[in-house]
This record gives C-alpha cells, sequence and structure tokens, in this order.
C-alpha cells in the first residue's frame, strides 16, 4: 500500500493509500462522518459512513479534536462534491496524538493573539499561503541573479560599525572588551565582493533598531542586495525594474492558486511590466503638493507620502536623486547637481510604498573619507572599506530588496508581520 501527500491524490485513484497529517475539523451529516485533513500539501476530505466503517474506526472518530496528528487509511475516489475533487473513504486510522483544547479555534482572533501563537498559526490556509508566496519571491530573485551571472557572496552579521545610520544599531558585547553591531546591510561586503567578482548578491538577515511601530517596519528583516563593478544609476535603475517583473512574474506562474486565496487580482500583476515610472525627488514633491501636502525640498518622505505617492500610480515607481543630505554616507553626489545623491528608491503601488533602495556608491577615496568624517562614524573601522578606492577603485552601484515589503504588497498585507514566518518587531520577540 502506498504512503502518499495529499497534493499526488490524483495519481492514486480507486487505490488503497495512507495519508498521514493533521485534522484542522470534522462534522457529520447523517451517518456520514467527515474529517479534512491537512499534511502541509494541501488539505482533503476522509469519509467514515455508519454501518460501513467498522465500529473501532468510528470509535476513534469520535476522540479526535482539531490538530490532533494521524495516519488515515482508505481509498482514494474521485468525488466532484469533495474540496479538491477527491475523497478518502476510511478504513482505518491510526492515532499519533490527540490534542489538547487547540487554542485557535475556527473564529475571529485578535492579531494579538494570533501573534503570540505565531507557532501554531504557520498553519493556516491564509498563512501558508503567504509564506509560500515568500519563498517563491526569494526562488524568482535569486534565479534572477543567477541566470546573470552574479555570484552569491554572503555577507557577516557580527559587523565592526554601522552602514545605514548609528540611531538604527544593535549593538552587542563581543567577548567583553569589543562591540559588535548586528549588520543593517550587507552592501559594504558586497562593494568589496564586486571588486573581486564583478556582479554579485548576498541574501540574508539584516537588523535595525527602529523605534517605529508601523505597518512597514521590522527591527529584523531580509535582503537580497545584488552589487556591481563599472556601474551607474542607471544600470541599477533598469536592473531593479527587471528583478521586480522577474519576481511578479515567478509568483504568479507559480503561485495563482495562493494569489486568489488571498484575494490578489493576478490581473494587476499582469500589468506589472517595463517600463515602470522614473520620477525625479523634484517631481515626486510636485506630486505632494498637488496632493495638498506641504513639503519643504531637503527632507526625506515619511512612511505617508510616500503612500500618497505610490498610491499615484499603478506599476512601481522608481524615485531617484534624493536630496544628499537625507542618504547614506556612501552615495555619490551628481557632478552635476552636488546637492542631489546618484540614489533611487522604487515605490510598489497601492500605497505600500518603498521596497528597494540603492544607487551608484561613492568611488573617490578622499571624499569617502571626508563623508566618514563627517557622518560622525570611526575612521579606524572603515579603513578596510576606503582600501576599495585606493586599489583600482570604479564606479560601482547597486542595492537592496527588502523581501517582507515585497511579500506584503504581493499579498495585499496591511501589515509587514505576517510577511515573515516570526516577525521581531520592537514590542515583539515571542515566540
Ligand atoms: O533603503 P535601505 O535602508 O537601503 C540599504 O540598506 C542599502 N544599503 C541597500 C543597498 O543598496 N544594498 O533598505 C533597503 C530596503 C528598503 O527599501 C526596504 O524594502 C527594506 O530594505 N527595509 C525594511 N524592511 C522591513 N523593515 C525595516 N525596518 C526596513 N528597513 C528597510
Ligand atoms: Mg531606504
Amino acid at each position: 500500500m502506498a504512503t502518499i501527500t495529499i497534493d499526488t491524490v490524483g495519481k492514486y485513484e480507486d487505490q488503497n493509500v495512507t495519508i498521514s497529517g493533521w485534522l484542522t475539523h470534522k462534522r457529520s451529516s447523517g451517518r456520514i462522518h467527515f474529517l479534512v485533513l491537512r499534511d502541509g500539501t494541501g488539505t482533503m476530505q476522509a469519509t467514515l459512513i455508519q454501518g460501513e466503517t467498522d465500529e473501532q474506526t468510528l470509535k476513534v472518530y469520535t476522540e479526535l479534536t482539531q490538530e490532533s496528528s494521524l495516519t488515515v487509511t482508505g481509498t482514494i475516489r474521485k468525488d466532484k462534491r469533495a474540496p479538491g475533487g477527491y475523497e478518502i473513504l476510511v478504513s482505518g486510522i491510526e492515532v499519533l496524538q490527540i490534542a489538547e483544547d487547540y487554542p485557535i479555534a475556527p473564529k475571529e482572533h485578535g492579531v494579538g493573539f494570533l501573534m503570540d501563537h505565531r507557532h501554531l498559526w504557520l498553519r493556516s490556509p491564509r498563512q501558508q499561503a503567504i509564506l509560500r508566496i515568500r519563498h517563491a519571491v526569494v526562488n524568482a530573485a535569486r534565479k534572477f541573479f543567477d541566470d546573470q551571472g552574479f555570484t552569491l557572496l554572503d555577507a557577516p552579521i557580527f559587523t565592526p560599525s554601522s552602514c545605514e545610520g548609528t540611531t538604527t544599531l544593535f549593538e552587542t558585547e563581543y567577548f567583553g572588551d569589543r562591540k559588535a553591531f548586528l549588520s543593517q546591510s550587507g552592501q559594504l561586503y558586497m562593494e568589496a565582493g564586486a571588486m573581486a567578482f564583478g556582479k554579485v548578491y548576498c541574501y540574508g538577515p539584516t537588523f535595525r533598531a527602529e523605534k517605529s511601530k508601523t505597518r512597514r517596519h521590522l527591527t529584523e528583516f531580509w535582503m537580497i542586495e545584488p552589487e556591481i563593478a563599472f556601474a551607474d544609476l542607471e544600470t541599477v535603475m533598469k536592473l531593479a525594474e527587471a528583478l521586480m517583473v522577474a519576481i511578479v512574474e515567478g509568483v504568479i506562474k507559480t503561485r495563482q492558486h495562493e494569489l486568489e486565496l488571498l484575494g490578489r487580482d493576478i490581473k494587476m500583476f499582469e500589468k506589472i511590466q517595463p517600463p515602470f515610472y522614473i520620477i525625479s525627488y523634484d517631481e515626486a514633491l510636485q506630486i505632494l503638493k498637488d496632493a495638498g501636502e506641504s513639503f519643504p525640498w531637503g527632507e526625506d518622505f515619511g512612511g505617508g507620502h510616500e503612500t500618497i505617492i505610490s498610491n499615484h500610480f499603478d506599476k512601481p515607481v522608481l524615485i531617484h536623486r534624493y536630496p544628499a543630505q537625507t542618504k547614506a554616507f556612501y552615495m555619490k553626489n551628481d557632478p552635476h547637481r552636488p546637492e542631489v545623491a546618484l540614489c533611487v528608491d522604487m515605490l510598489a503601488p497601492e500605497g505600500y510604498g518603498e521596497i528597494i533602495g540603492g544607487g551608484q556608491r561613492e568611488d573617490d577615496p578622499a571624499i569617502l573619507k571626508e563623508k566618514i568624517r563627517k557622518a560622525d562614524l570611526s575612521a579606524e573601522s572603515f579603513d578596510w572599506y576606503l582600501d576599495l578606492r585606493r586599489y583600482g577603485s570604479v564606479p560601482h552601484a547597486g542595492f537592496g530588496l527588502g523581501i517582507e515589503r515585497a511579500v506584503a504588497w504581493l499579498c495585499g498585507l496591511e501589515h509587514v508581520r505576517e510577511s515573515i514566518p516570526f516577525p521581531r518587531l520592537m514590542d515583539r520577540l515571542y515566540p
């Protein structure tokens, strides 16, 4: 007898099989009893019939509670009325464990309660759909870079210095006398990698001690960060666009069912084709003004502003050349307009806001040294970084895509917390 998984039942019509899983729920209608079984690959109906199924099995059925683990034996039958088109006519049930009272009942729960039970909440269809889409996003992004000859280079998590500003740095003791910081971005290491391999990317967790409780901020999030030697702002704007197209294509190709379960409109995603909208910071400012927002030149956009700008477009929009003063020390200033940086942010539509940040890097050793000094960063811990400009400096550029922000948009989530298996927020470190 074959031991099978639910995703393959179609191949076993009229055959006797066993399936292991968990009980989602059960219900009875007269002489017929139904179990809804979940095994990680899908859910299906298991049927017992009074008078036909043996007494012992019927007794076991009555004892089963929600989320009990079990192995079911029976015959696969085609049944139009069954969800998925097949059911298993049960001849035997082996119980692995009768579950205690399951805290997540099939009723409404508050987000706080569900987040406290995140380890169990992952079993629900909606959470599985989101996290399967996340997997597809990561796969598509990595395949995109692999196919274009990028080398995967893992960046360290313990770092000696800040990369994205000292105010959001997590600090930890490093063997008593020294301090280490949790990486805010792998970028600086990717710059070293680009000088060795030409085109590199890293994919890993990054950390920000963001004291903001917004729907866009996690304290631990995952980024994919490409970096290219002999490249400028234009190169990475094109690359960011091509990456997002590849991600959307990958997701609609492999996860249509999950997108539908989440109520997403596939047609909207099919429109995510090049060219994306490209505007300057100054033009973005005009959009804000037209929307009645007074916004001074020289400041970075807040979440609310990004929402207004991104609602303005039906596809992602690339905003380039922000005021240099709002951006990180490593950005190269535009030689034609030194008050702006050669940088770009990509904003997702539907009000989702920034999903990508990047640009061209400062490649002049003297200017970079001065920028490090002005940013109040320790010259010592950046000496290695300056070496990249001392020994064969070349124009180079890159960006970072925040995986959770992208998943939140693709899945239409209200908050990034559902886009990662175990979110870390300012007020959440459990489970
Ligand atoms: O714009 P950011 O801060 O850029 C960098 O870290 C660059 N060093 C990347 C590079 O050029 N290699 O972050 C990049 C992206 C953002 O666009 C956003 O999608 C995501 O990372 N991100 C966050 N996601 C969740 N929670 C947070 N607190 C995030 N901060 C940034
Ligand atoms: Mg940014």
